[in-house]
């Protein structure tokens, strides 16, 4: 078997390179042989120094995904680092990639840390509902300030390469040659030896505001323990001797490990990683995507131009008229330069990605596109229409999407000549941002239409997961189901303001009455009187919502929805009051009280009813396809793993 941890020696400096692909994970192979080449390397007196470097294309990215949640394989992490801390020769960590987790507690046990101008460092272990456990809160707060370590180990976020230059976690940064970077610094940095990391104090310690981390942590985290047990395991290492704190990481990362949020958390992350996989054997070409057009340039259209450009391809928009193209141009330069401002790109990639950029009321411009999404108003005659003229223009190869949110996909196929090439691509609002991208897989679509789509989510870096038709596909469906629930709780004695804490308290940001507020009551009202002729008589149907949209209260747009936004804030309103204890007392129903624990059974209960019928249709591939959508569209809290996990799990309720 070929060695994972190779060695070479080159005038008396030890250059030691993992070789593990894909991404170097310290998996138990990898840490035996390290370990074995640290003694080996310290038993010999011709050896001056020793890099370690590693092969492929990153820096260890962390740990072995296979071993999480199992029992530690021998010789654990903290066993290697711990050898090569107390080495005689000092180590100089050589970092390209990324160094995560447990890459980047290997880089801190060593002497010195060079790296590649590109690299980024992290300590992701909160979004596995863990904390490090081989010394990142340890010797991390010993070599940058305090303050710095708890941002990186509380959030989870990496760092790129010059920041940890600047907060003093690289010693250096080679924009040439790395490796003989690290072998001349490897040559400095013994004589003598400094003293190893675990001997100094934390930096800047005492200058933490601990409490107030502490506030606006668990005011983020929203139920998540991993944020603050890594805050306490930090302050722990302020206060205690390095080695005394190393143990009670290690016992505090060992507890969390084994917790019930870890472990949906970890479902969360296989679920993502597994979503969409039907889409990997489809042994088609995808059409071009290097040039793109889009058909309406209003929230979405002009979201998902964006988030085209952003990925390098040319987009052309098609708009009504001129003036409104012209608008949609505005937008896009509007949702550009507030990426700016967030330092998610540069000035330079806006200005480069507004020129690939135009928009007009020419449909033949749209013609030498490979895929072409529309995003028109949701009304199935506007869309037909768009479509059968996309049809007429566009090559025979082009692939068509459409963006709708509930409407039948099939209907609109029908309009062409060759439905295989037509297909849902259901963005989420913001578009540019939204990881979610749901593929809407038609009677008809091809296996090319379907390549198209897996290939753009790629490329946008989206997850993808596949959706049969349906009104409102997996997301959507299940949203309409418990709000439809949530609004006869409001009939049975429950309050908006109680159900949307009761939602709160569970983990998501905000209550589902609270996010109609927020996206406008309207476009659920305007889908609700389309599809009145077909609703069936005998289902209970609740006309409170109706109701606040016939008085024009639409949201936060009008200053009023479920809640009264007219002095800024969010208040109750006893209008809103009044209307469900009308609409109460024509249904006959005598309100009762609930508990959170009551309303969260029941949206809870409804989701996964919903869920399963999804799954009976063929509508969704899998059930962790359909927590990955309620995860990454719909706000439901990572760290309890989803509504079909919690079902799996026998858990009705994580009140409980
Ligand atoms: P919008 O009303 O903001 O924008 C629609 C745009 O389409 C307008 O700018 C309009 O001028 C343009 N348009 C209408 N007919 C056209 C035509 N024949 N040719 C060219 N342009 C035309 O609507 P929004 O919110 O952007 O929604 C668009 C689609 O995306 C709808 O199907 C909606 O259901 C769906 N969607 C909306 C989401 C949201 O959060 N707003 C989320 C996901 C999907």
């Amino acid at each position: 078997m070929a060695s994972l941890v190779g060695c070479e020696l080159r005038d008396g400096i030890a250059i030691v390179t993992i070789d593990a692909p894909p991404v170097n994970a310290l998996g138990q192979g990898v840490r035996a042989e390290l370990l074995a080449r640290v003694r080996e390397i310290d038993g010999n007196p011709d050896i001056r120094a020793a890099v370690l470097c590693c092969a492929g294309r990153t820096f260890v990215a962390g740990a072995d995904i296979n071993e999480l949640g199992k029992p530690p394989l021998s010789p654990v992490l903290p066993e290697v680092l711990d050898a090569i801390e107390g080495a005689r020769i000092p180590w100089v960590a050589a970092v390209h990639g990324t160094a995560l987790g447990g890459g980047l507690e290997l880089a801190l046990a060593c002497t010195a840390r060079i790296a590649d101008g590109k690299a980024k460092f992290g300590l992701p272990e909160v979004t596995l509902g863990m904390i490090p456990g081989a010394g990142g809160t340890v010797r991390l707060p010993r070599l940058i300030p305090m303050c710095d370590a708890v941002d990186m180990v509380t959030g989870g976020k990496p760092v790129t390469a010059s920041t940890a230059l600047a907060i003093g976690l690289v010693d250096r940064l080679s924009e040439t040659d790395l490796l003989s970077a690290a072998i001349s610094y490897a040559e400095l940095a013994g004589q003598p030896k400094p003293a190893s990391l675990l001997d100094r104090p934390c930096r800047d310690a005492a200058e933490m505001d601990w409490q107030g981390k502490a506030k606006a942590i668990q005011a983020k985290a929203r139920g998540a323990e991993a944020p603050m047990e890594a805050l306490d395991a930090l302050k722990d290492s302020a206060q205690l001797p390095a080695r005394e704190a190393l143990k009670q990481e290690r016992q505090r990362f060992l507890r969390l490990a084994a917790s019930d949020q870890a472990a949906a958390l970890r479902y969360a992350f296989f679920s993502e990683r597994n979503a969409g996989r039907s889409l990997t054997s489809i042994d088609s070409a995808p059409a071009d995507l290097q040039r793109i057009g889009v058909v309406g340039g209003g929230t979405m259209g002009a979201g998902i131009a964006t988030a085209l450009l952003l990925s390098g391809s040319e987009v052309r928009l098609l708009e009504r008229d001129t003036s409104a193209a012209e608008t949609a141009r505005a937008r896009v330069d509007d949702m550009l330069g507030a990426s700016v401002a967030r330092g998610a790109i540069s000035r330079e990639d806006a200005d480069q990605a507004i020129d690939r950029f135009t928009a007009s009321p020419d449909e033949t411009a749209l013609a030498s596109c490979g895929l072409v999404i529309e995003a028109v108003f949701e009304d199935m005659d506007v869309k037909r229409d768009v479509f059968s003229r996309l049809d007429a223009i566009m090559p025979a190869e082009a692939v068509l999407a459409t963006n709708t949110s509930y409407l039948d996909v099939n209907r609109l196929a029908e309009t062409t000549v060759d439905p295989a090439r037509v297909l849902g691509l259901h963005f989420f609002a913001p578009a540019h941002l939204m990881k979610l991208l749901e593929i809407v897989r038609g009677r008809d679509t091809g296996r090319r239409a379907l390549s198209t789509g897996a290939a753009l989510a790629k490329r946008l870096k989206k997850t993808a997961v596949v959706s049969g038709v349906c009104h409102g596909f997996i997301g959507n469906r299940i949203m309409a189901a418990y709000r439809r629930d949530c609004e006869f709780m409001l009939l049975e004695g429950a309050s908006p303001a109680q159900i949307d804490a009761a939602m709160r308290n569970f983990g998501f940001a905000m209550g589902i009455f609270e996010v109609q507020d927020m996206s406008g009551l309207d476009i659920a009202w305007a889908q609700r009187k389309n599809t009145e002729s077909t609703r069936d008589p005998s289902e209970p149907y609740c006309r409170i919502a109706d109701k606040l949209c016939e008085i024009g209260r639409l949201g936060r747009k009008t200053k009023r929805g479920w809640y009264d936004y007219s002095d800024g804030g969010q208040k109750i309103d006893p209008q809103v009051i009044r209307v469900i204890e009308e609409e109460r007392t024509k249904a006959g129903v005598t309100a009762h009280s609930f508990s959170d624990e009551q309303i969260m059974k029941r949206i809870l209960g409804v989701m996964q009813r919903e869920g399963q019928a999804l799954l009976s249709e063929g509508v969704a591939e899998s059930a962790s396809d359909i927590d990955v959508v309620m995860l990454t569209g719909y706000g439901f809290p990572r760290h309890r793993g989803g509504p079909m996990y919690l079902f799996g799990q026998q858990i009705e309720c994580a009140f409980l």
